[in-house]
């Protein structure tokens, strides 16, 4: 290599990535894509790392303590495309003194139209229609044939009013309904958009007619709806999950969606990915899509961009990293 020209730090990418995302990556960056798009293992994310400044990673990636640690010494941070980092343990990255960022906001308003989605679905019948459909078992038009609810009018309960709530909360009102939130902390009323503060959780969980998730994964929030909570809920409500599988004891609402307690779920997110818990598959009234939340052309691009926005500061200007979060 000519001397005069500075090394190009080392990044390696986990994952394939958007082409722009990429095509940016290995102008900017001493990186290789990757050819198959297959998660690594730790041994492999470890051994690929070698030399590398900084590690673009993924939701799903092992980055637990133990890789943690045996990271080479020449890793200097990690810059996660997603805006959970329940993938990463922040606690050894910190001990390690690694940069984490995260992306934030680029992918609110389309990972709140799939919250969006599954409400109509969940409301609308429309999964469990379109499996009858291609079944080949529709005997034609009846007036009494596969009726859900209408949404106008309806109470919706965002749990967990960050930026994906709010943007549900904005769409929500488009349709007529009433909103409501629980939330850690009142906002203010600017970004409330109109829903009303819950500071009492069981007079929240006992208002809503569709309550939807947007808390975070993580030991603090594992299970957060389980038997007693969804007990609570009044009969018929709809539950939709679009931030973390964890925040679910699965068997619990797999008993109250086959006991009719509750009339819908509408699920993208799961504990183990991409295992699928058996009992939501037998159930007919759960729509569930793949960790679809963020995936639109615009929001993967923009995630993709915000990484290496915030690995150009850290590792070629030797600035702060503008979404660091340990
Ligand atoms: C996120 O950004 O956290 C999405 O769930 C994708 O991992």
């Amino acid at each position: 290599t000519d001397p005069a020209t500075p090394r190009r730090p080392g990044l390696l990418l986990t994952r394939r990535y958007p082409e722009a995302v990429e095509a940016r990556a290995v102008r900017d960056y001493r990186c290789t894509p990757r050819t198959e798009d297959a998660p690594l293992n730790r041994e492999a994310l470890v051994r690929e790392a070698a030399g590398m400044e900084a590690i673009l990673c993924a939701a799903g990636d092992p980055l637990d303590a133990a890789t943690i640690e045996a990271l080479p010494a020449s890793v200097r941070m990690l810059a996660t495309f997603s805006v959970g980092t329940d993938h990463i343990d922040l606690a050894a990255a910190g001990r390690r003194g690694l940069v984490v960022s995260n992306t934030p906001d680029v992918l609110s308003v389309a990972t709140a139209e799939i919250a969006m989605t599954l409400i109509l679905m969940c409301a609308r019948r429309a999964g469990e229609a379109e499996r009858m459909l291609r079944a080949g078992e529709w005997t034609g038009w009846a007036p009494t044939q596969l009726r859900g609810v209408t949404l106008e009018g309806k109470a919706l309960g965002i749990l967990g009013m960050g930026r994906i709530g709010q943007a549900l909360a904005r769409m929500a009102a488009g349709f007529g309904m009433r909103v409501h939130y629980l939330n850690r902390r009142r906002l203010p009323p600017a970004e409330e958009a109109g829903a009303r503060f819950h500071a009492d959780e069981r007079e929240f969980l006992e208002t809503v007619d569709i309550l939807s998730m947007h808390i975070p994964g993580g030991e603090a929030t594992r299970h957060w709806l389980d038997a007693r909570r969804i007990a609570t809920l009044r009969p018929g409500t709809i539950v939709v999950n679009t931030g973390r599988g964890t925040t679910v004891d699965d068997a619990a609402l797999c008993a109250a969606l086959h006991s009719g307690h509750l009339r819908a779920a509408g699920l993208d997110v799961f504990a183990g990915e991409p295992a699928i818990f058996p009992g939501y598959l037998s159930a007919p009234n759960v729509t569930l899509l793949p960790h679809l939340g963020s995936a639109t052309e615009e929001a993967r691009d923009a995630m993709g961009f915000r990484c290496l926005d915030n690995l150009d500061a850290v590792l070629l200007r030797g600035e702060a990293a503008p979404h660091r979060v340990a």
